[in-house]
């Protein structure tokens, strides 16, 4: 199946029908959730979504069936909606079930996370009790290094470390209201709460032009849903704290979204046509 579908999107590559080999393509990145393949088009990426699910800094992992193909579509949906009402993202196409192409972008090395209700490391750091809205959106950032553990930072921080200039950091906290504003009322339409939400924002050049657009991916994996009857966690913390199965609760926030075609079982037995 891999091997099909990285065959017909490399094909685009070489038009004159040339046999191209999985090997062929060139792996840019592999990360814990994603490989970055080198894609078709000069300033474009494919990007694979694997079943690999890690928490708490990759000391808990696991291979969860289905998840790579849940979050490619989540993400698709999430990304061509913000690139409807204008909010740029990376997102170009949705190539098959496991990969999208994007523009190539330069990440800058944040983690930007919206929070509407206190969940988490919030919860736990300042010893807010989890469920507990919030008076305004809090935006934070936290530095992308495995290593250290993604630590807190603030713009002091990310401007004397030279991450990105004050003018980034307003359009990242721009980007990221208006994301958390689009990706909060979608949920609120399914019956789900968005508590909260991280994105990553790359910067790319158009000639002279630069702009940060959102990147990476938006999915359960990175966001926190609760439903808002039942407050049952529709998000990673199935698999960080151990609540039950995965892909049910992805496929549950796709199923509300009308994002999943379903299960074909309609199908029945066959009917013999006149
Ligand atoms: N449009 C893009 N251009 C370049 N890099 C990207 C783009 N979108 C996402 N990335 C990077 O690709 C990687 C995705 O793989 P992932 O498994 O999430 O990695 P990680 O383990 O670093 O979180 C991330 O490091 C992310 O910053
Ligand atoms: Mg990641």
């Amino acid at each position: 199946m891999l091997y099909v579908c990285a065959t017909r999107a490399a094909s685009a590559v070489f038009p004159f029908g040339e046999r191209v080999s999985m090997a062929r393509r060139k792996k840019i990145y592999e990360g814990k959730a994603k490989i970055l393949y080198e894609g078709p088009e000069p300033g474009t990426l494919v990007q694979y979504f694997k079943d690999d699910a890690t928490a708490y800094n990759a000391e808990k992992r696991d291979v969860i069936e289905g998840k790579g193909v849940l979050n490619n579509r989540l993400s698709e949906f999430f990304m061509t909606g913000l690139n409807g009402i204008g909010v740029p993202t990376h997102f170009l196409r949705r190539l098959n079930m496991r990969e999208q192409l994007v523009r190539a972008c330069e990440i800058i090395p944040l983690e930007v996370v919206v929070r509407n209700i206190a969940a988490g490391s919030m919860s736990k750091r300042l010893g807010i009790e989890e469920g507990t809205p919030l008076p305004r959106p809090i935006v934070e950032y936290y530095f992308k290094d495995d290593k250290l553990g993604d630590p807190m930072v603030t713009e002091e921080h990310i401007a004397a470390f030279g991450w990105a200039s004050q003018q980034d950091m307003d359009d990242m906290v721009a980007l990221a209201l208006r994301v958390n504003d689009y990706m909060s009322g979608l949920m609120y339409g399914v019956g789900i709460r968005l508590v909260d939400f991280k994105i990553e924002v790359g910067r790319i050049y158009d000639g002279d032009y630069q702009r940060l657009i959102v990147a990476d991916e938006i999915s359960p994996d990175s966001c926190r849903l609760w439903d808002i009857e039942t407050g049952q966690k529709l998000d990673k913390d199935v698999f960080r704290q151990d609540l039950g199965n995965l892909t049910d609760a992805y496929t549950e926030v796709a199923r509300r979204l009308g994002v999943m075609p379903k299960q074909a079982t309609h199908l029945g037995k066959p009917k013999l046509i006149n």
